[in-house]
């Protein structure tokens, strides 16, 4: 039986998300433009990432004052509980600067380090992806599962690029390297719902540098839970460096592949 507690963080990252993206979907303005660039200039943020983290946080802390809160538009506080809230408020800005409509919402809850309840709402996709740890993978309700791993040269693979020119070269230079040995790659532009992905079996798998934690938390919980292995390098834990998501099969010799190619550095 679910835990009451995890149960209760479920209900919360729900509703949170359901919310934000009722938000995003219908409150896009129709002249939406950039409200300020981070770490490149194509690397942006809208006055919607922002108001829809406010109110994530918002209600989150309504609910559990007391919890951690670490949101990509910058929120940041420590909590007493041991539980700590990881979001992205929007994942695919990109996409959805452009009216795109792969884009999404995550959440996740971690206990003392561990993600235990994530959840990806994808508005325009009309679906909901949410898991506990140890409980399973569902998609609007329904238990989601990875495909089985096919042979390597028939896999469809996910990924993403970072938004650092430098970084971009040595991604390209592993494409290049990945691509003739594969079926075909996918570049959707949000790396939860591509998560998400390869738990519902619409990827093969996925790999991507330089993530941060609120672009992984959710959606590799998801996967995990829907059959995907998921880790960084060969032997380390999925990170910054390095995530890479697929069942089991396909997942050791992608990994395998992508440490050959360099695809943890620069
Ligand atoms: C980005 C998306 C994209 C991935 C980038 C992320 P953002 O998140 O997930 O697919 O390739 O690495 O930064 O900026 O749209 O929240
Ligand atoms: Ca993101
Ligand atoms: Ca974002």
């Amino acid at each position: 039986m679910t835990h009451p507690r995890t149960a209760e963080l479920l209900d919360i990252a729900l509703e949170a998300a359901r919310r934000a993206g009722v938000l995003l979907r219908d409150g896009r303005p129709a002249d939406l433009g950039v409200a300020a660039i981070k770490s490149s200039p194509i690397d942006v943020v809208t006055e919607m990432d922002i108001a829809a983290e406010k109110l994530i946080t918002d209600y989150i802390s309504e609910h559990r004052p007391d919890d951690g809160l670490l949101g990509e538009e910058g929120a940041s506080t420590e909590g007493t509980t041991g539980v700590r809230w990881v979001i992205d408020p929007l994942d695919g800005t990109v996409n959805y600067l452009y009216g795109l409509p792969s884009w999404a919402v995550s959440i996740a809850a971690e206990k003392d380090g561990e993600t235990i309840v994530g959840v990806v709402e994808a508005p325009m996709r009309g679906e909901t992806y949410q898991a506990i740890r140890g409980e399973g993978a569902y998609v609007n309700g329904q238990r989601a599962c990875c495909r089985p791993a096919p042979a390597f040269e028939q896999a469809l693979i996910g990924t993403g690029f970072g938004y650092l020119t430098e970084r971009r070269i040595a991604q390209a230079a592993v494409l290049n390297g990945l691509l003739p040995r594969v079926r075909d790659i996918r570049r959707g532009g949000s790396a939860a719902i591509d998560l998400c992905d390869v738990g519902c079996g619409r990827l093969n798998g996925y790999y991507e540098r330089g993530l941060n934690p609120w672009d992984l938390a959710a959606g590799a919980l998801f996967a995990q839970e829907a059959g995907a292995l998921i880790g960084g390098r060969p032997g380390e834990a999925a990170s910054t460096e390095l995530a890479v998501a697929a069942p089991s099969g396909l997942f050791e010799p992608l990994q395998e592949l992508l440490d050959e190619l360099g695809a943890w550095h620069d």
